[in-house]
Formats: structure tokens, C-alpha cells, sequence
């Protein structure tokens, strides 16, 4: 492995997530929670995420295009898999890796909306805020980062390094 920029360390993404658990837990306590996970990006850390809210739940998934095989963002959002619960009065939170342009937490929460779900609420691990093309709101925010293209835990480029148990700068080929 070469040069690698680890931005998150383990020990800080273990911090991140229990105290994301933590808020989530006093927050939606007695609520009908559905999470409903992003894939493939969001899978590493929801995986961890869940095991640490304490309130009865249920999971879906949901997996969508936006970014091809480049580190640019198409606009376009394409639904590659659809939700198998129904959402109908309950109170929904999404869990995303990285909020960048907004583009596809905009299009999945005015969907779960059009499905008539009670309440969408945003959960993301990483947060590019200076890179917004659409005013939206992240409920819960692990990390604000600046502009960088990060991989690992669960982060992609061009489908590697989501198994990095880390955060890092992708700035060519870690191994
Ligand atoms: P948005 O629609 O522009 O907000 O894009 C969100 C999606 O783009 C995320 O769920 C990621 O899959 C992807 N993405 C954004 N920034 C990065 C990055 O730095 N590394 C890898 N994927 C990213
Ligand atoms: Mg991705």
C-alpha cells in the first residue's frame, strides 16, 4: 500500500457512530422508526450505526445511481433498487456515506415523501457542504469535510476500497 491520507480513523468513526446512536435513540424513541440504508456506500456504516440505536427498528434498502466511474457527480439520479417495506405513517430515516451536491438526498426524500411516509429524516456520515447544488437539510452529520474525494468504510472509487476500515483522500491507487 502506498501513500494513503487517512482523513477518519477507526477510533474516530467509532466515536461518530456512537454518538450518531446515541442522538437517534432520545430522538425517535417511541417513534415507528424505518432506516432505510443507501447502498453500497452506506452499508459499512450503517451496519455499525444500527447496532448501536437502541429502539426497536426496521431496515430497508434502497440503492440508486448517481456517479458513474468518475469522481463527478452525473445529476442524474436512477433507482437501481427499490424499497421493499412500505413506508406509509412511518417515520423514516435515511442513512447516506456522503451528502455532496444534495442531488440524491433531495430525490430520495421527496420519494419516501410521495410514498407517504410520516417524517424523512437524513443521517450521513460524511458531510461536503461546500459543494451543495440543492439547499437540503442533513438531520445527522458524522463529519463535515472539506472538498476532498474520500474513500473506505464503505466509500468507493470506481468500486474499490470500500473494505479501508478507515476514511482516506483518494489520491490514486492505495494497493
Ligand atoms: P450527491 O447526490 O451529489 O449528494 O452525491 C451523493 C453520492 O455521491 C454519495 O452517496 C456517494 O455515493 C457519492 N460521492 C460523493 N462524494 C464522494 C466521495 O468523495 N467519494 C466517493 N463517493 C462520493
Ligand atoms: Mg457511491
Amino acid at each position: 500500500m502506498t501513500d494513503v491520507k487517512k482523513l477518519i480513523s477507526e477510533e474516530e468513526i467509532t466515536a461518530i457512530v456512537n454518538s450518531l446512536a446515541a442522538k437517534i435513540t432520545e430522538d425517535f424513541a417511541g417513534r415507528d422508526l424505518l432506516v432505510i440504508g443507501i447502498l453500497k456506500g452506506a452499508s459499512v456504516f450503517m451496519s455499525d450505526l444500527i447496532r448501536q440505536i437502541k429502539l426497536p427498528l426496521e431496515l430497508d434498502y434502497m440503492a440508486v445511481s448517481s456517479y458513474g466511474s468518475s469522481t463527478k457527480s452525473s445529476g442524474v439520479v436512477r433507482i437501481v433498487k427499490d424499497l421493499e417495506a412500505d413506508v406509509t405513517g412511518k417515520t423514516v430515516l435515511i442513512i447516506e456515506d456522503i451528502v455532496d451536491t444534495g442531488l440524491t438526498i433531495s430525490y430520495l426524500t421527496k420519494y419516501m415523501m410521495s410514498k407517504n411516509a410520516k417524517t424523512v429524516k437524513v443521517c450521513s456520515l460524511l458531510n461536503k457542504p461546500s459543494r451543495r447544488k440543492i439547499d437540503i437539510v442533513v438531520d445527522y452529520v458524522g463529519k463535515e469535510i472539506e472538498d476532498y474525494f474520500v474513500v473506505g468504510y464503505g466509500i468507493d472509487y470506481d468500486e474499490k476500497y470500500r473494505n479501508l476500515p478507515y476514511v482516506a483522500v483518494y489520491e490514486g491507487d492505495l494497493y
